[in-house]
């Protein structure tokens, strides 16, 4: 086991430690960025004009804002110093004189009061000069519209594979983005002081950037800009790039006026104006021998990327390199592109494209499954990964054995052939209500696949009474990465987890940070945390070895007390820092940790991207009502493989928070956008939560049962843990499997589901209208073929296919 892996005895990792703010967030009492604005005097409030038109050259006329009272000013292109963009694309203007999508804010308002600045915006006169617009990913495909670059991961020959073999099937897969819906939605506040430094709090998951495009806007170097973030109510992805213009505009407000600026969206201009998840439109062949083993994969994936660029590209490359999940696919060929339509512009969510990857290839399986005549977990579990094998962008699957042995562990504890056989009962016993479980795998790769910025830092203080400050990179959205910072400072310094405090993170701390993202916080901090904190820990064993008559390589250090190998006495570690400090010894250190052993090959989709793989399986009971298409969730038992968990509490928290993210997105949550050519087009029809559904309390499992992979150690990373923050989202593919087993029970035997995405009761709905037509089209006497025969099709080039036939579903 590599050091970085290794545990000291008792170590505070590992602890079911609450987070360290729990009490804060029950009581009311934990801060967030616009409560930090309201308890300053003299702050101006910031709202904005918003496009109403999906896509249109626009001219804006603010004299009229000033007639408001209250009205301090109007920030608009001409007042930007430096480069009028929000990006670091250079393709999403501040201030924009092409509206690119409806609710692109175009000026923002500066009042005294909240009231005065959006009295001033509706004041404010807009004129449109409408352009085509393309809403549909299906529209911006037809029209060629597209935007960044197109990705190719391909391994062996998918088209030769593909005639060789035994079944193959076509499909197109589509499904829906989500909208992130933290609790706290984007909020900036900035003040520049009596030096002209700006320091902006921010609800960001990436200070640095926001700090970058702070300075590029305003036109000065980093130094003269701080960028805090102090916690955030919820992030999920949706703060890692669009934070970075409110701050700009905030900012921007506090130099043209001298006063101090808040900026907090409502829900409706959050959910209106930030990117979501991306929605994917892929076409699809598979190839299948006649053991129901893949042979073949071709896809084309397009991602809709909304209005502008954003993280697109990185998040289909992720796709890209999830399309395989958990399974060996010998021969892959998928192009994937981005399209550029006029929407908000999508960004990363919890799993960054992986999502989209699993879908399809659970998709393929879901609904082949039927008709290669196995049952679903056994066509996935005999297409799992066997160790040795690679993935088709070349990286080794290191312990590929824990799938098959997670998958079998929660065989076991979810009693699943026992309870396959009474649903097998209830169905054969009930006509109208239908019930399934299914069983779903996830691996998910971890490092961001940009090497650059897998490192982290950390400043560690160590005062004179023995308290302990740490400061990190990374951010706390709820996730928790605080609590295990404190925990990993605790650990390598042998402290108590009350000695040791965390201050807040800011870009003056630690400079040049990743956005914590890529559920890397805690693997890339928790390096530096340690790294500085092993520094300090040496300097004063030192100090430790003479004061117990020890070499200072005998020195231990735990639970607050720094003893000697083979010695009675135990000093307390006030006592020895003290002494260090007298015997001038640096007592504070920075860290820096860096992920070894990656490489990527951007243009050839090539390489080791990910430091390890985090596995699990989640196996999930449904019961689906034949006349509504409503169900409901009965039982889900999940073992998830965390490694060794740095803070069981945290990850199983996160665990379940994962899994009802992903059912919402597969089952509830439903993007609606104004297809039509009147005068709302390109209008988001769902802007709050009466019309965007999300999961509550009535949708949670009625038993949900989580446990963590045992006796797990990652020796590549900290104190031997995983990252656990975006791979237990995937797990919930194991409900949309099981309402798409519920709804072929109302079926034939062999019929294939195609399941709308989301799945809401609406989509199930009709899914089950056509099991129950493909049903009585099988028992009818003539002995009419049933939807689920194959139909023979043409080949890619054209030509009738001759020996094999194409089923399409
Ligand atoms: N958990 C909570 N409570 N709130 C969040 O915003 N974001 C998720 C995940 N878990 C999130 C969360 C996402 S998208 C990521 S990438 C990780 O947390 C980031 O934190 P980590 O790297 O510390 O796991
Ligand atoms: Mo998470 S989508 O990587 O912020």
């Amino acid at each position: 086991m590599s050091a970085l892996a290794e545990r000291p005895a008792n170590p505070v990792v590992g602890l079911r430690a609450t987070h360290e703010s729990a009490k804060l967030h029950v009581t009311g009492a934990a801060m967030y960025t616009d409560d930090l604005a309201a308890q300053t005097v003299g702050t101006l409030t910031a709202w904005p004009v918003q496009s109403t038109n999906a896509h249109a050259r626009v001219s804006v006329d603010v004299a009229s804002a000033y007639d408001v009272p209250g009205v301090v000013r109007v920030l608009t292109a001409d007042d930007v110093p430096g480069v009028n963009d929000a990006g670091i694309k250079h393709d999403e203007p501040l201030f924009p004189s092409e509206a690119m999508f409806y609710g692109h804010a175009l000026v923002w308002v500066l009042g005294e009061t909240q009231e005065a600045a959006r009295l001033g915006a509706e004041a404010v006169r807009v004129e449109y000069e409408p352009l085509p617009s393309y809403v549909t990913v299906r529209d911006a495909i037809a029209a060629e519209s597209f935007q960044g670059i197109a990705r190719t991961v391909a391994r062996g020959d998918a088209a030769s594979a593909m005639a060789a073999s035994d079944r193959v099937f076509e499909g197109v897969t589509e499904f829906g983005g989500q909208e992130h819906f933290y609790l706290e939605t984007h909020a900036s506040f900035a003040i520049r002081d009596s030096e002209g430094q700006y320091f902006v709090q921010c609800s960001t998951q990436h200070p640095s950037e926001t700090q970058e495009i702070v300075a590029h806007v305003l036109d000065i170097p980093s130094n003269e800009v701080t960028v805090q973030s102090l916690r955030m109510g919820g992030a999920f992805g949706g703060k890692e790039m669009q934070p970075h213009g409110f701050a700009a505009i905030a900012a921007l407000g506090a130099k043209l006026t001298g006063r101090p600026v808040r900026l907090r969206l409502n829900r409706t201009q959050d959910i209106t104006m930030t990117g979501k998840r991306h929605p994917f439109h892929i076409e699809w062949k598979a190839g299948f021998d006649a053991d129901g083993m893949i042979q073949a994969l071709e896809a084309t994936l397009t991602a809709d990327g909304g209005w502008s660029i954003d993280l697109s590209e990185p998040v289909l490359g992720r796709a890209l390199c999830h399309l395989d999940n958990a399974y060996w696919i010998p021969n892959v060929h998928a192009d994937g592109r981005i399209a550029k339509t006029n929407k908000t512009s999508q960004t990363a969510f919890r799993g960054f494209g992986g999502p989209q990857g699993v879908f399809l290839i659970e998709d393929i399986l879901g609904r082949v499954a039927p008709q290669l005549g196995l049952a679903p977990a056994d066509l996935r579990r005999r297409n799992f990964y066997r160790p040795g094998q690679s993935t088709p962008y070349g990286q080794l699957v290191k312990d590929a054995e824990r799938i098959d042995a997670i998958w079998s562990e929660l065989l076991a504890d979810s009693d699943f052939t026992a309870r396959r056989a009474e649903i097998d009962a209830f169905n054969a016993a009930h006509h109208d209500v239908k019930r399934a479980l299914s069983i779903t795998p996830v691996k998910f790769g971890i490092s961001f696949n940009f090497a650059a910025f897998n490192q982290a830092g950390a400043l560690v203080h160590v005062y004179k009474d023995g308290s302990v400050l740490i400061n990190h990179g990374g951010t706390e959205m709820g996730q928790g990465l605080h609590t295990k910072m404190l925990q990993v400072a605790a650990t390598a310094l042998g402290l108590e987890l009350h000695q040791v405090r965390l201050a807040p993170t800011r870009t003056d701390k630690v400079p040049n940070t990743s956005a914590t993202a890529a559920s890397s916080g805690a693997d890339l901090n928790g390096g530096a945390v340690k790294n500085a904190c092993e520094q300090i820990r040496e300097r004063i064993a030192k100090v430790a070895g003479r004061l117990l008559g020890v070499d200072e390589r005998d020195v231990r250090f735990e639970g607050g007390f720094v003893t000697g190998l083979g010695k009675a006495d135990r000093l307390p570690f006030a006592e020895v820092v003290n002494a260090a400090y007298l015997q001038r010894v640096q007592l504070w250190a920075a860290g820096y940790y860096r992920t070894e052993g990656l490489h990527w090959n951007p243009d050839l989709m090539q390489g080791s991207p990910f430091k390890y793989f985090a596995y699990g399986c989640a196996a999930t009971e449904v019961e689906v009502d034949g006349f509504t298409g409503a169900y409901r969730v009965r039982r889900v038992d999940i073992v998830h493989d965390v490694g060794d968990s740095l803070s069981p509490m945290i990850d199983i928290g996160q665990v379940e928070g994962a899994y009802v993210q992903g059912l919402g997105w597969l089952t509830l949550e439903e993007l609606r956008w104004d297809e039509s050519d009147g005068p709302h087009r390109g209008r988001l029809k769902t802007q709050s939560a009466s019309t965007y559904k999300l999961p509550s309390f009535s949708e949670m499992p009625e038993e949900f049962n989580v446990r963590l992979f045992e006796r797990a150690t990652e020796s590549g990373a900290v104190y031997g843990s995983k990252a656990v923050g975006e791979p237990p989202f995937m797990l919930a593919f194991s409900a949309r499997e099981a309402i798409r087993e519920a709804v072929g029970a109302f079926g034939p035997t062999g019929h294939s589901v195609e399941l709308g995405s989301p799945a809401t009761p609406e989509a199930v709905y009709w899914a089950i209208e056509a099991a129950r037509e493909a049903a009585s089209l099988a028992d009818a006497p003539s002995g009419a073929p049933t939807e689920a025969v194959a139909q023979p099709t043409t080949d890619a080039a054209g030509e009738p296919a001759a020996a094999r036939e194409t089923v399409r579903i």
